[in-house]
């Protein structure tokens, strides 16, 4: 469904002065219109490099709704194409991951290979196929596929900007993660549902240090150490300095909290911090991260601390489904390498401390947005908006020198806003605001 050009979305959210409306959480017109004019368009996190290493290995994931198989040819070129036979519409793959040369549609045995081109019809040469003889009848390919640090992109858009302009400044962040080691996804993923809109997900993860303190509380009382080794956050009340905020261009951006002095660092996890290759890469400021909360729009959550990938997918206006993946230096000792993956499970996915407190928080955002009467005040925003003060120097990109605030998240909705209301990317690029803009 192509957007009502009659309804300006960017009436929802008013940056200047922090406010969103909370109707674009649960209505199911603008989440239609989200699913063509955000997924659609954006480029979509698809899977890691390692979780397909050989050439035939593949995965079945979701770009939005879409079903999408990643797989490599012979040559171990990288495809995707939608899990469709062009038939009938049946998944030709049911299987989450595997090794394969073809994929063979159970209905009448249509044959598509590892490029995702069609191979073979049963009776081909006997029955009579008009349509078949005159055009191209392999399975829908995704438009553009590229990768980042091992991060494997897609977008169903031709017109889309490359990811390397995509993701633009906001590799200096992810470079906070990927400049720790040299990284590979621990076999397998978790995936779990909630009855959340996915945007409260992302807003979590773009720049909600804030909550940590609050929310996750008995967490941190009872000791909880991240994936990296340190502590996650700190449980004092919010310290508006103790870090910086970082807003870049496409809605993407993040919070990162710096080591407190009194953090201990001899834990295994937290052995890559003496590591002076990992340091020179990082350089100062990064080395004095402790962990950043980071989303790549619209939907990728990448968390620098507990070495995490994790994607929040719709299915519909008050859905999505989790799907996580564990990040892990390929040079870890098997015993460090165990440590990690169990942080991470107690720190997010079903069983994840964090995460369940995450999860209630989003259900009961999503919940106190359908009233419509509630629908008619406004969500506030506003923390810092108007009061952040951007430093531009050698040490990275522009970036806000404050922990606390939410320009970040007003960011992303500005950003959601302005993809909601552009006809196509050429246009979005063309008239695309400066994250700076609102301070
Ligand atoms: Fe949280």
């Amino acid at each position: 469904m192509l957007a009502d050009r009659s309804i300006a979305y960017a009436r929802y959210v008013d940056r200047s002065r922090g406010l969103v409306n909370r109707k674009i959480f649960v209505d199911p017109e603008i989440y239609q219109v989200e699913r063509e004019n955000i997924f659609g368009r954006c480029w979509l996190y698809l899977t890691h490099e390692t979780q397909i290493a050989k050439p035939h290995d593949f995965v079945n994931v979701f770009m939005g709704e879409e079903p999408v198989i990643v797989c490599r040819d012979g040559d171990g070129a990288v495809h995707a194409f939608i899990n469709s036979c062009r038939h009938r519409g049946n998944k030709v793959c049911r299987v989450d991951a595997g090794n394969t040369k073809a994929f063979v549609c159970p209905y009448h045995g249509w044959t598509f290979d590892t490029r995702g081109d069609l191979q073979g019809v049963p009776g081909h040469r006997d029955l009579y196929f008009g349509e078949l003889d005159r055009a191209d009848w392999g399975l829908v390919k995704v438009a553009q596929i590229a990768s980042y640090r091992g991060l494997i992109f897609g977008t169903f858009d031709p017109e889309a900007p490359s990811l390397e302009e995509y993701l633009g400044d906001m590799r200096w962040g992810l470079d906070l993660l990927f400049d720790q080691g040299d990284f590979e996804a621990v076999p397998n993923i978790t995936r779990w549902s909630m009855d959340v809109n996915w945007k409260f997900a992302s807003d979590n993860a773009i720049g909600d240090m804030y909550h940590g303190a609050w929310s996750h509380r008995s967490a941190m009382l009872a000791g909880h150490i991240s994936g990296n080794g340190t502590r996650s956050a700190s449980i004092k009340p919010p310290q508006r300095d103790n870090g910086f905020t970082m807003v870049t261009a496409y809605g993407h951006g993040f919070n990162a909290n710096y080591l407190e002095a009194a953090a201990q660092l001899d834990t295994p996890l937290a052995a890559w911090r003496k590591d002076p290759a990992a340091r020179a890469r990082l350089g100062e400021l990064r080395s004095r991260v402790n962990r950043a909360n980071m989303l790549v729009f619209p939907n990728l959550f990448v968390n620098s601390g507990s070495r995490e990938l994790m994607l929040r997918n719709p299915f519909g206006p008050e859905r999505i489904e989790i799907w996580k993946t564990i990040l892990v230096d390929k040079n870890m000792p098997p015993e460090t390498r165990r440590q990690q993956v169990r942080a991470s499970n107690r720190h997010f996915g079903p069983a994840g401390m964090f995460e369940q407190d995450d999860g209630e928080n989003w259900d009961q955002s999503t919940a106190g947005a359908r009233g419509n009467i509630s629908q008619r005040y406004d969500l506030n925003y506003s923390m810092g908006v108007g009061h952040g003060t951007f430093v531009e120097d050698e040490q990275s990109p522009p970036r806000i020198e404050s922990l606390y605030n939410e320009n970040a998240q007003l960011w992303m909705y500005h950003v959601w806003a302005e993809f909601m209301d552009a006809e196509s990317w050429p246009q979005l690029r063309a008239e695309h605001d400066e994250p700076r803009g609102v301070l």
